[in-house]
Order: structure tokens, then C-alpha cells, then sequence
């Protein structure tokens, strides 16, 4: 069986609807001299967009299946998976809880309240400040716990919602992106996204090993080195190929960039700064500062120093963020140097 029919029969909420769209950015192609598109998850239809609808879709149908009625989650306090979790919670008539630390220790007050965080209130999301989520699995499963003792039936989904189930989202996009390249006649020599906790990543390269096997997957790092974060893409493109019963294409070439991260994960550095300004200048496109303006920045870098193979055009996921923006107001009004 194909790996489309494998994942059809796989339940999933119709959260997203139509396909996002894949552009051109014109005017970003002239200045840089090559073809670049980008594929606009940014604008899936809930609460501002972002890549964890995908997801979302087939981890709420799951919570949904087995009669949950709180989703439970955890992530930074700007987190874009927390704020579209607390959205689908609110449009399927759940409750939901999520475990929230501050990963860069600011006390920033655009951070702390502004932002993703602000919007967690108005979907009526139970937000719950932790030091720190240096067990994430087992601190959300020990929430879990608590909140049956009070009478409740979490469904817990793990931080970025990167398990199997949830990386299916992203070979469901993988396949959707590769309909779109055909139709358009259009062979990437290389599709960029952020890579952080992984299942965007990881399903995205194994749809397209099956789907567009001569486009190179590169993950741009978002918080880790490459030794640290390779063992978690290749984890869940196994666990997801397992799940979906389909083989991983011997020719599968995991591809990482950790040159864009530094400082680390939830600062923003002045490539990234920069990318965010040259976007929204030449193209009117907003990226954020935590995961698609360090992936951009890298889009930016492996061009001019020439690091992708081929010449053909690049492919950039956008996979969302913006509300992130107004919490970064201080780095992004500080005038580059
Ligand atoms: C805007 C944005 N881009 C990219 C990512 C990374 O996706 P993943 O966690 O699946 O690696 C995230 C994750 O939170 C995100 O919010």
C-alpha cells in the first residue's frame, strides 16, 4: 500500500482544510539571484496559523476517540504549540492545561504576558508556571495524574506535539507539498523548515523520501547541536514509518544546519533579527524570532555561501510564530548595529 493510502486510513479532525498555499517571493528571488518559495503553514485557520494544526489533527481526533476532555501539554511561555493546543481545545469544547516554563529567564514583561501567552487567557487555557520542564514527559504525566484525581480525563500531548501520531501531520503535508510541486511543474532542489522538537521535521522528510525523493530535507536547529537533535528526527522517522507500516527509503539522508541557533533556543540572534526585517521589507511575510527567523537566516546563509546541492529552486516552510513578535518587542526595536 502507498504511504497516501496508509496515512487516509488513520483518523484525523479536518482542521486545516485547503491546502496552504506555495508562493513565489519575487522579490526575495531577485535579490538573492535564486528561486525561492515558500509554503505558507503559517496561514492554517486557527488562532493566527502555525504548523501544530497539522499535528493537531490527528492527536485531538485520538483525545477525541478515546473520550478525553482536557488536553494536556507543556512548553515555554511564548509557545506556538501551547497557544494553537488551548485553540483546538476551545473549537472541540475541551479543557485545556499546559505546564509553561521560561527558557531564557527573562523577566521581560512583553514576555512574560504579551504575545502567545496572552492569548492562552482568551481560549480560557489553565497556563502553570514550572521552573523548569527538564522532564517534560514525566512532569506532564504526574499533571495527568492529578487532574484524574480530580475527576477530569486528560489526553496528554507531549511538548511540540512530536510523537508518531503528531509527526503524521507533517507527512500529510509532505504529500500535499509534493501534489503542489507537480501541479506547478516545479522540482525543489531543497526544502528549509525549523527543526525543533522534531515531528515537522521528521515527517516532512519522510514523506518526501517516499513522495519528491530528489529534494534534499534540511532542518535548521532551533536548540540544539547536531549530534543532539539528529537521534530525535531519526527516532520519529522510524516511529512514525512504523506507525504509518511503511518502509524508510534506503535513500533518506538526514540533513541538519546548528549553525543558526546560538545563542540558544528562545533568543534571537541578528541573523535572525535581520532575516525577520528582510522578509517583512521585501515580501510583507512575517517570521518570528524563536524558529523560522533562525531558519531563515540559514535559508539566507546557504545560499550565499553556497551550501545547498543543486541550483534548482528552494522550497521555505513557513511554519508560523508570528504572535511571538510582541514579545520580542525590545530585540526587535533595538536598532541593528
Ligand atoms: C513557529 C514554529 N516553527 C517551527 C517549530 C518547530 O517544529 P517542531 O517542534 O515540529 O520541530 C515550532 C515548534 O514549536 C514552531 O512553533
Amino acid at each position: 500500500m502507498k504511504i497516501s493510502d496508509r496515512i487516509a486510513s488513520i483518523s484525523r479532525l479536518d482542521l486545516v482544510g485547503a491546502a496552504t498555499p506555495l508562493q513565489k517571493l519575487e522579490r526575495l528571488s531577485r535579490m538573492l539571484g535564486r528561486d525561492i518559495y515558500i509554503k505558507r503553514d503559517d496561514t492554517t485557520p486557527l488562532a493566527f496559523g502555525g504548523n501544530k494544526l497539522r499535528k493537531l489533527e490527528f492527536l485531538a481526533a485520538d483525545a477525541l476517540r478515546l473520550g478525553a476532555d482536557t488536553l494536556v501539554t507543556a512548553g515555554a511561555i511564548q509557545s506556538n504549540h501551547v497557544r494553537q493546543t488551548a485553540a483546538v481545545a476551545a473549537r472541540l469544547g475541551l479543557r485545556c492545561h499546559a505546564l509553561l516554563e521560561n527558557p531564557i529567564d527573562t523577566t521581560d514583561i512583553d514576555y512574560l504576558h504579551s504575545g502567545n501567552r496572552l492569548l492562552l487567557d482568551l481560549f480560557g487555557a489553565h497556563g502553570e508556571p514550572v521552573a523548569s520542564l527538564h522532564d517534560a514527559d514525566a512532569q506532564l504525566q504526574s499533571l495527568a495524574e492529578r487532574l484524574r484525581g480530580d475527576g477530569h480525563k486528560p489526553y496528554v500531548i507531549p511538548i511540540g506535539g512530536s510523537n508518531p501520531l503528531g509527526a503524521l501531520g507533517y507527512v500529510h503535508a509532505g504529500l500535499e507539498l509534493a501534489q503542489q510541486a507537480d501541479a506547478m511543474g516545479i522540482s525543489f532542489s531543497a526544502v528549509v523548515l525549523a527543526s525543533g522538537s522534531a515531528g515537522t521535521h521528521g515527517g516532512m522528510a519522510l514523506a518526501l523520501a517516499h513522495a519528491m525523493p530528489e529534494t534534499q530535507v534540511i532542518g535548521v536547529t532551533v536548540s540544539r547541536t547536531v549530534e543532539a537533535q539528529a537521534p530525535k528526527v531519526t527516532g520519529l522517522i522510524d516511529g512514525t514509518a512504523d506507525l504509518l507500516d511503511v518502509e524508510v527509503p534506503a535513500g533518506l539522508r538526514l540533513e541538519l544546519w546548528d549553525e543558526y541557533f546560538l545563542p540558544r533556543y528562545g533568543e534571537p540572534n541578528q541573523a535572525a533579527l535581520e532575516a525577520i526585517r528582510l522578509l517583512a521589507r521585501t515580501e510583507g511575510v512575517l517570521l518570528d524570532p524563536v524558529y523560522t527567523g533562525k531558519a531563515m537566516a540559514g535559508l539566507l546563509d546557504g545560499v550565499t555561501h553556497k551550501r545547498f546541492d543543486g541550483s534548482g529552486p528552494l522550497l521555505f516552510l513557513h511554519t508560523g510564530g508570528a504572535p511571538a513578535l510582541f514579545a520580542y518587542r525590545d530585540a526587535l526595536q533595538a536598532r541593528p548595529s
